[in-house]
């Protein structure tokens, strides 16, 4: 699998998939991981899915990068909620603030704790499009590693100013919702379309749509079934799609 700044770029979305199944988590994490993902996404918002994950890396938790987030209206609380992530995963490579909840206040505790080697990158998150000028104006501070916004063929306001601002900070792209949470595979277009696209399916080729925007560091999408795992980090190797093939992809989506 391609290697961009952080690291394969397919990872693996945990929201709405294993909450409570740490068994079922064992079993699509172990897939990711084999298949060549790395960074596996999580939140205190998504119910039990941290202590999922964490039970799903237990003797491999080496192979795993764990992105989560600090998602608290105060210090206090999203401090408990570090301690928690430090007891599951020891550190956290990247601490993201969600939905910007608070991230004034959290970004001075967050950068001690990068500081201190606790964290490895320090980002943002917003899941709308309405956030996108305070997730511009958390960046312009340059205090973020990373920023994770929604892209897919359907939804692409962060093109606009968002991702050229991102490239000329150096601030790396997490794509949320890469397959619009699972509407856009509703339907699937006709195999001739797939085999243009030089790719075994539609799933992959939204993947790779978003991948092949250089722009573009990481997509993490989730799925309760380990098949579709595989199949998913099977889109994270080149080659990436031209112009014309992109435009295909959003004519069918
Ligand atoms: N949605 C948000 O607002 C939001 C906000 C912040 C962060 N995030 C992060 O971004 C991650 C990804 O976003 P998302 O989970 O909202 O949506 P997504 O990854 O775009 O879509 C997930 C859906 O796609 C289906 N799916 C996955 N791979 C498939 C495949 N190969 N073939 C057919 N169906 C497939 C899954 O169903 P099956 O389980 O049945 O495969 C699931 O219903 C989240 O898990 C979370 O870590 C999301």
């Amino acid at each position: 699998m391609e290697e961009r700044r952080l690291g394969p770029v397919v990872g693996l979305g945990t929201w709405k998939t294993f909450d409570r199944d740490a068994k079922l988590a064992r079993t699509v994490v172990g897939s990711a991981l084999e298949s060549g993902c790395r960074v596996i996404d999580s939140s205190p918002m998504y119910g039990a899915a941290e202590a999922s994950l964490a039970a799903a890396l237990e003797g491999r938790r080496e192979s795993a990068m764990v992105a989560t987030k600090i998602w608290a209206r105060t210090v206090a609380e999203g401090r408990e909620q570090f301690r928690r992530q430090l007891n599951w995963f020891e550190k956290v490579e990247i601490e993201q603030i969600h939905n910007l909840l608070a991230w004034e206040d959290h970004a001075a505790w967050l950068e001690e704790e990068r500081a201190a080697g606790r964290i490895d990158r320090l980002g943002v998150t917003h899941y709308s499009d309405e956030a996108l000028d305070e997730l511009a104006a958390a960046l312009k501070t340059r205090r973020f590693d990373t920023v994770q916004v929604p892209l897919n063929p359907r939804e692409r306001e962060c093109e606009r100013e968002l991702l050229p601002l991102a490239a000329e900070l150096g601030v790396a792209v997490i794509v949320m919702r890469p397959l619009g949470q699972g509407a856009l595979l509703r339907r699937s277009p006709p195999p001739e379309v797939i085999a243009a696209l030089g790719v075994e399916t539609w799933a992959q080729a939204l993947l790779k749509w978003a991948l092949s925007d250089g722009r573009v560091d990481l997509v993490i999408p989730a799925t309760r079934n380990f098949e579709r795992a595989r199949e998913n980090a099977a889109a994270g190797s080149p080659p990436w799609f031209d112009e014309e093939q992109r435009s295909l992809v959003e004519r069918w989506a």
